[in-house]
């Protein structure tokens, strides 16, 4: 008998959730996350990402009006077809991942966000991967975020995820077999 794959299954039916209960996550579930991102792989194990595991709402609001003062009139209207306020969608947790400026960065935090995305999924918790809060994070802007979070010098945003208990639906979105190419 062949055992079923959960993990396939995670991967299969994970899609961005864009709507969450209010329920915080427990130190149970968040610390199991922090476990799950710490496993990800780094490019020469060099581990130069940081992890900013944000629960504090309060925090999550300011860096949503910083990212609101340059959101372009097309995001903005996005964000009201999508029926929110908020770049975190008010998830009762966001992880901001960052690194200095670094070779593998952007690869090594695309990897760690990809982990953290099928962890929740596993939990029967829901996410969504942003990149959105870059713009909260912009060099030059004297009054950006890196500040709030304490980022060290050289410290950039690279991703962010929401995750939280999901108060919506969404079907996976379609896959397209064509972009696969077969050697
Ligand atoms: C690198 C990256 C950045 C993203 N940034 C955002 C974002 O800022 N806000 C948002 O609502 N969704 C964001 N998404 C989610 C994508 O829109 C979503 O993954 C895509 O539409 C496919 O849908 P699915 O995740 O439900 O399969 C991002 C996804 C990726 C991979």
């Amino acid at each position: 008998m062949v055992n079923a794959n959960t993990t396939l299954e995670h991967i299969q039916q994970r899609s961005s959730i864009r709507r969450y209960e209010r329920t915080p996550l427990t130190y149970y579930e968040i610390t199991k996350l922090k476990k799950a991102v710490l496993a990800a792989p780094t490019a020469r194990d060099l581990q130069e990402l940081r992890y900013y595991f944000v629960t504090d709402q309060s925090v999550l609001k300011q860096i949503d009006e910083c990212i609101f003062r340059h959101a372009s009139c097309e995001t903005r209207q996005q964000m009201i077809s999508r029926g929110t306020d908020s770049f975190f969608y008010n998830a009762p947790l966001a992880v901001i991942i960052t690194a200095k400026n670094t070779r593998w960065a952007d690869a090594d935090a695309g990897i760690a966000i990809g982990i953290l995305s099928i962890a929740a999924q596993s939990m029967g918790l829901g996410s969504v991967i942003l990149g959105f809060p870059a713009q909260g994070f912009i060099e030059g802007d004297p009054d950006n975020c890196c500040k709030l979070l304490r980022f060290e010098e050289g410290e950039q945003f690279r991703l962010a995820i929401a995750i939280g208990h999901p108060a919506t639906q969404k079907e996976p979105h379609k896959q397209n077999p064509d972009l696969i190419r077969d050697i």
